[in-house]
């Protein structure tokens, strides 16, 4: 089962877009294993974002990132990394195809409403600056229930 990480951006908290996007996840099929909102620094924000440094869009990227709470999450299900970066839909909002997240939500430039790993390196990277393992749900299928990784 594959896992991927999600973070609604300042610009979803703001917009009271959180539930709504989230929602979208939840009815698809994918289940939530970690969640939390938080208020990323400008250290977090420059590790999550490492790979960009030296763009000319990293800056705007690390500042908006930093300007408010963002919520968290890691998501699990089959194929889920591609399958939630299709729903994400296009970086650049105005060109996002209609029916994604983007493309329903959102127009402007670096207020792009979500952020959702590319591959199952930058996933499994990314999980790991946001959350400890503690705070991941293991969900015990042949037992249906809950626990906690230790
Ligand atoms: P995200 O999915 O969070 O991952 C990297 C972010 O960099 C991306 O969303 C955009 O917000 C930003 N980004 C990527 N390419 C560009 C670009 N050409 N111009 C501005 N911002 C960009």
């Amino acid at each position: 089962m594959e896992q991927t990480f999600v973070l609604l951006k300042p610009d979803a908290v703001q917009r009271g877009l959180a539930g709504e996007i989230l929602a979208r996840f939840e009815r698809r099929g994918y289940r939530v294993v970690a969640l939390k909102m938080l208020q990323a620094d400008r250290e977090l924000a420059e590790r999550h974002y490492e790979v960009h440094k030296g763009k000319f869009f990293f800056e705007g990227l690390v500042q908006h990132l930093t300007s408010g709470p963002v919520v968290a999450m890691i998501l699990e299900g089959e194929n889920v990394i591609q399958a939630v970066r299709t729903m994400v839909g296009s970086t650049i909002p105005n060109q996002a195809a209609a029916g994604t997240i983007r493309g329903d939500l959102a127009v402007a430039g670096l207020r792009n409403l979500v952020h959702a790993s590319d591959a199952p390196e930058s996933a499994e990277h990314e999980m790991s600056l946001y959350f400890e393992d503690v705070e991941v749900l293991e969900y015990q299928r042949d037992l249906d229930r809950w626990v906690f990784e230790s």
